[in-house]
């Protein structure tokens, strides 16, 4: 494999452009800033400042090393061990899934479903690098913010996120809800394929935990178990927003019906599929009737 013969952090980019545009790579001069300053360690401001200049030997080595990765596949953040979630800085690396852009609208419907509930209690089921949970630490620190997890690798990185950005959260080793009561939100984006996807799942997927993927023959063998856990999790009133599969979409919400969630909907992503459900807990007088409160 030969180095990239770029002289200059201007030619450099340009030859990552293009080695990336071949690729197919959906925003090849955005990623090849990327990695071009990543490789130079540099600040946006001292890269563009220096364009004119050579780039070390070491910095073109690094690079045709990623470009490798990256031809077979790998996504750009795990080549780098770095992702940006809600304007947060978190080290990702393979075993632990790397947090999506859609997830972040997840995380505004979460905020906007504890909006003017002071010091709320919030559970982030299946927190993997801990975006969602740190994301909501931040914005709300007078939340209480628990996060569970089976994957201790998972864990592990989620801790290490929480400790580097200071954001006290609690993780948890357990399924689901972790046994947690008096919940005000329980927020998750679990694993949803049903299994029948591995088949046709894009390439970047082979890159993911299975774990954090597939589950079951429907999909729906995490975020059922856990409506229903949440349903008796949550405090009367207490709201409960998961990120789906579009084709679970009816199915989920009919059985958040059944439980006995109120206000129950599903909202578009930008594709405007349906992938997110929102349903609250009935108030205290209701909950005690069915028994549940
Ligand atoms: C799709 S990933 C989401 C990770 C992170 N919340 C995010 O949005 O980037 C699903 C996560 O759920 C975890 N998980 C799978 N089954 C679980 C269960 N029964 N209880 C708790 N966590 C589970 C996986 O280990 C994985 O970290």
């Amino acid at each position: 494999m030969t180095k990239p013969k770029a002289k200059t952090r201007a030619s450099l980019l340009g030859h990552l452009e293009a080695r990336l545009r071949a690729l197919g790579v959906p925003s090849p001069a955005a990623e090849a800033r990327v990695f071009a300053r990543a490789a130079l360690e540099e600040t946006p401001e001292a890269f563009f400042a220096r364009l004119a200049e050579p780039v070390p030997e070491a910095a073109r080595g690094r690079i045709e090393a990623w470009l490798a990765r990256r031809e077979r596949g790998e996504p750009p953040a795990l080549i780098l061990g770095e992702a940006e979630f809600m304007g947060l800085p978190l080290k990702v690396r393979p075993g632990v899934f790397l947090p999506r852009p859609e997830t972040e609208r997840l995380v505004e419907l979460a905020l906007n479903a504890i909006e003017g509930k002071p010091s709320p209690r919030v559970l982030d089921v299946g927190t993997g690098s801990g975006a969602i949970a740190l994301a909501i630490k931040k914005a709300r620190p007078d939340a209480r913010v628990f996060a569970s997890d089976m994957s201790e690798k998972a864990l592990e990185l989620a801790r290490e996120n929480a400790r580097a950005l200071g954001l006290p959260v609690e993780f948890l080793k357990a399924p689901l809800i972790a046994g947690l009561s008096g919940l005000d939100l329980v927020v998750a984006n679990p694993p949803y394929l049903p299994e029948r996807y591995r088949e046709t799942a894009p390439r970047e997927l082979s890159f993911e935990p299975e774990e954090a993927l597939y589950a079951g023959p429907d999909g729906l063998a995490v975020a059922r178990p856990l409506l229903l856990e949440a349903r008796r999790a949550l405090v009367p009133g207490g709201k409960v927003v998961l990120e789906l599969d579009p084709t679970n979409a009816a199915l989920l919400g009919r059985f958040a019906l059944e439980l006995g969630f109120r206000e129950v909907c599903t909202l578009p992503d930008l594709a405007r599929r349906p992938r997110y459900l929102l349903a609250r807990a009935p108030a205290a007088e209701l909950a005690g009737e069915l028994g549940l409160a």
